[in-house]
């Protein structure tokens, strides 16, 4: 069976003016799946995003979401979609409790107003007036004004910027308990680690095109790319077998060299390095680690590859 899509684009493109923001974006999200857009300042994320949320209008291309065009969906659809804006003003004078309270009349079967605080971390803040929240804190009540609706598919345009390390994984295990609980997600953020653990799939939008689409182990090659076997050559180990990349580095005061194979066929070096170690009598190789390109490596290669054409380029294209 095919999985259901919940988010459908086909050839998006937006202009502001002369400025062609979003340049042919074709996406297919499913449901139950979290989706992460990354990209550069200005890439166009923030953009798309609102074209989907219905709060900017496409130039061109065709958009559906939960099976409507948000261009012109109803009251229905809206009670079904949750949004937190990358930035949002919140009103001076109510309380964070009754903030939430009041968001909840809008939709008809929102979550406990009081759960949603606690769910963000802000109960103890309840009484005290939006205005005079810290940054992390204003962030964290635009979250649960993004869940109060308990909605089917949650749009997040950078929730956790701002946040202290600690709300930020409270963050995480938010939205991994919402995901546990079958909700869409469409995601844009600036932190690789936030994307490599939240996320199905990604794409990484620069200069108004997705330049590359994948699991967070696979987007970019990376899951074939060249990978590092390392190991500690402690004393009782002797040589280490010739092997092709492979590579010893000094010996320290305090810890025995560190040996780095280099390869694209990471199996079959640990396959012979375990036989090595065994004849060796070791069982074990000292801190043995396969490690691969990180996703931010791969991130900031795909960004310099495909980064912003010259205005000659552009005039090329035109
Ligand atoms: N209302 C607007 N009028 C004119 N230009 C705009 C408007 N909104 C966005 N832009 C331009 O469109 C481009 C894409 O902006 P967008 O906000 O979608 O980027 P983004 O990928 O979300 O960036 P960031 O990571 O900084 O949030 C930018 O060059 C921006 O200056
Ligand atoms: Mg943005």
């Amino acid at each position: 069976m095919t999985p259901e899509p919940v988010i459908e684009l086909e050839s998006l493109t937006k202009r502001y003016g002369d400025h062609e923001a979003v340049r042919g974006i074709d996406l297919s999200i499913s449901r139950g799946e979290v989706f992460a857009l990354l990209g550069p300042n200005g890439a166009g994320k923030t953009t798309t995003v609102e074209i989907l949320e219905g709060y900017r209008t496409a130039t061109s291309g065709t958009v559906q979401v939960l099976g409507a065009d948000p261009a012109t969906a109803g009251d229905d659809w809206r009670a079904r979609v949750g949004i937190v804006h990358q930035e949002t003003k919140l009103p001076e004078d109510l309380t964070c409790a009754e903030l939430v309270e009041f968001q909840a009349l809008l939709y008809p079967r929102p979550i406990d107003p009081a759960e949603a605080l606690r769910l963000v971390g802000l109960e103890p803040q309840r009484g005290q007036r939006c205005s005079t929240l810290s940054g992390g804190q204003q962030r964290r009540l635009d979250v649960a004004l993004g869940i109060i609706g308990d909605p089917e598919l949650i749009f997040l345009d950078e929730p956790t910027t701002g946040l202290d390390p600690e709300a930020r994984r409270q963050a995480w295990e938010l939205v991994e308990q919402l995901i546990g609980s079958g909700k869409t997600v469409l995601l844009t953020t600036h932190y690789l680690e936030e994307a490599e653990r939240l996320a199905d799939r990604l794409a990484v939008i620069v200069g108004g095109r997705i330049v590359a689409e994948g699991t967070p182990a696979s987007l970019g090659g990376r899951g074939e790319a060249e990978t590092t076997v390392s190991f500690r050559l402690t004393g009782g180990l002797g040589d280490p077998p010739a092997l092709d990349g492979l590579e010893v580095g000094p010996a320290t005061a305090d810890a025995a060299p560190l040996v780095r194979v280099r390869t694209w066929r990471p199996t079959e070096v640990v396959g012979l390095l375990a036989a090595w170690s065994r004849d060796a009598g070791s069982d074990e190789l000292p801190e043995l680690a396969v490690t691969r390109r990180s996703l931010e490596d791969t991130y900031l290669a795909l960004v310099a590859e495909h980064g912003d054409p010259s205005p000659a380029d552009l005039e090329a294209t035109r």
